[in-house]
């Protein structure tokens, strides 16, 4: 089963880039760029990430952001993800990046964007890795907040395939956004949100009705409702599902505890990724791996998830077709 699982072409769907850095980077980053971190040493960083819930993290995961600053730190931050993506066999990945966790401290739009795109660029020469780039609208801040930002996406609307929504559910519905991502899609971008990882079903419906959504990021809750399950199913609406951070922010207790093989035994269209690697304690194999070896997933269930990662993927459908 391992091997399979490191033998299979996959794609990734769900992977913040800030949460790929890794506290070796970190620490490089924090030294070149003369910014402290409250850290002594790598063990230390290690050590802190024992998260009890979302937020938890959250507070973690923008420290640490803080020693991204230039366009070259933005390269290096993508470039060390897609040496993990060869290592685990990842040949197209869907890129999630915080905007505002960076435009906030005085870092521009343009340097993150640039950095990110620079090193997919060269994995796309180097390695053949295909990829998309999605901005989250964090929806801590306001809906104002999140316009601001999608008009400096403008510039760059041919880098950017799509936005998200990311940061702190619980107490953000997704309703909060409807304005900014009415005008998204207007602009032709594709649309994705957070919901159902740690809030109730209801956030759900909400992406789905008034986001108008085409990808729900996690949606692990959905299982508490019959009729969303059954309308999930019926849309194949696709899920990305991230077991390792489920884990780490405690929305299940173990991985055995986990409603993987349950969503995906439903007939629900159901991916795995990794979110936030660096602090949730491996890449994408290592998410396969921990769910194979604690539920009863086959090795026809492990081809069904890589295979719904490639068709809930943004790429063309000719693309598509030379993938699947
Ligand atoms: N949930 C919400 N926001 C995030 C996450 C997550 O898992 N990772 C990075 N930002
Ligand atoms: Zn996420």
């Amino acid at each position: 089963m391992i091997d399979l699982i490191k033998r299979l072409p996959k794609a990734e769907l769900h992977l913040h880039i800030e949460g790929s850095l890794e506290p070796e980077l970190m620490f490089r980053l924090a030294k070149k760029n003369q910014i402290e971190i409250p850290y002594k040493d790598i063990e230390d960083v290690r050590n802190a990430y024992n998260f009890t819930n979302l937020q938890t993290f959250l507070d973690i995961y923008y420290a640490g952001a803080d020693v991204l600053i230039t366009q070259d730190d933005f390269y290096d931050l993508t470039w060390e993800y897609i040496l993990k993506c060869v290592e685990d066999n990842v040949i197209h990945t869907e890129i999630f990046f915080d905007p505002q966790t960076h435009t906030a401290r005085g870092v521009a739009f343009e340097t993150v964007i640039t950095g990110i795109k620079r090193a997919l660029a060269d994995a796309k020469a180097q390695y053949g890795i295909t990829s998309c780039i999605i901005m989250c609208f964090l929806r801590h801040l306001s809906q104002e907040e999140a316009f601001e930002t999608l008009e400096q996406a403008l510039p760059f609307k041919d880098d950017i395939i799509g936005v998200g929504l990311d940061s702190s559910e619980l107490g953000n519905p997704p309703s909060k956004f409807k304005d900014v991502f009415k005008k998204a899609k207007e602009e032709g971008f594709k649309l994705v949100a957070h919901a159902g990882e740690e809030a109730d079903f209801s956030y759900i419906y909400e992406a789905l009705d008034l986001l108008d959504i085409s990808r729900i990021d996690h949606g692990v809750q959905s299982i508490k409702s019959d009729e969303l399950m059954q309308r999930l199913k019926d849309e194949q609406m696709p899920l990305t599902v991230c077991p390792n951070s489920n884990i780490e922010l405690r929305v299940f207790d173990n991985y055995k505890a986990h409603n993987i093989k349950e969503l995906l035994d439903y007939g629900l269209n159901i991916t795995i990724n990794s979110d936030d690697p660096a602090y949730f304690k491996g890449y994408i194999n290592q998410n396969f791996i921990n769910i194979s070896e604690n539920l009863p997933l086959t090795e026809d269930d492990i081809i069904t998830l890589v295979k719904n990662s490639f068709r809930s993927s943004f790429i063309s459908d000719e693309l598509k077709q030379q993938y699947l």
